[in-house]
């Protein structure tokens, strides 16, 4: 079966019910999906072992979150080449997070990332529970 890591940055909790809704998406296809707290990565081992890397931060004064930056210099230490990736996030007007996310996994780390970043306002609005299903979705396609 394969694995699939699902990292979050909240303050609010809608980035994360973003994270659980594409590890949904992922479950439909037989995916082991684990849905963790970026906070809660402390250690390289933490993040080995996984066939795709999914990794969200919501949009704060532009930027993505601090644990999230945590998150990303930690995984600058291990070799994800040719991973499967894709990066999401809740926003409320700009938005940046995700595509900052989505531009250090596929330049800096090389991975193999899905079409864009994942954008929603509100997971419960305009189909987003959808989009975010099938997001998931296309993460699993990707390894087949
Ligand atoms: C103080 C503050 C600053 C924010 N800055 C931005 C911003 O720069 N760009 C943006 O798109 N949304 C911004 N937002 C909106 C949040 O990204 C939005 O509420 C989002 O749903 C929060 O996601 P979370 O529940 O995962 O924390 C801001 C919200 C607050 C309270």
């Amino acid at each position: 079966m394969s694995k699939a890591l699902v990292a979050y940055a909240t303050r609010t909790g809608e980035t994360r019910r973003i994270g659980e809704l594409i590890a949904e998406g992922m479950r439909f296809s037989a995916f082991d999906v684990d849905v963790v707290d970026a906070k809660n990565i402390k250690k390289e081992n933490d993040l080995e072992g996984y066939d795709a890397y999914i990794f969200g931060s919501a949009t704060y004064h532009g930027e993505m979150m601090q644990s999230m930056k945590t998150l990303l210099f930690l995984t600058e230490k291990i070799d994800l080449e040719n991973k499967v990736g894709g990066s999401f996030g809740a926003f409320g007007w700009s938005g940046e997070a995700p595509d900052r996310i989505y531009d250090t996994m596929k330049n800096l780390f090389k991975m193999d990332m899905v079409g864009g970043s994942l954008r929603l306002k509100k997971s419960s609005l305009g189909g987003g529970i959808k989009m975010a299903q099938d997001y998931g979705r296309e993460i699993t396609k990707k390894i087949g």
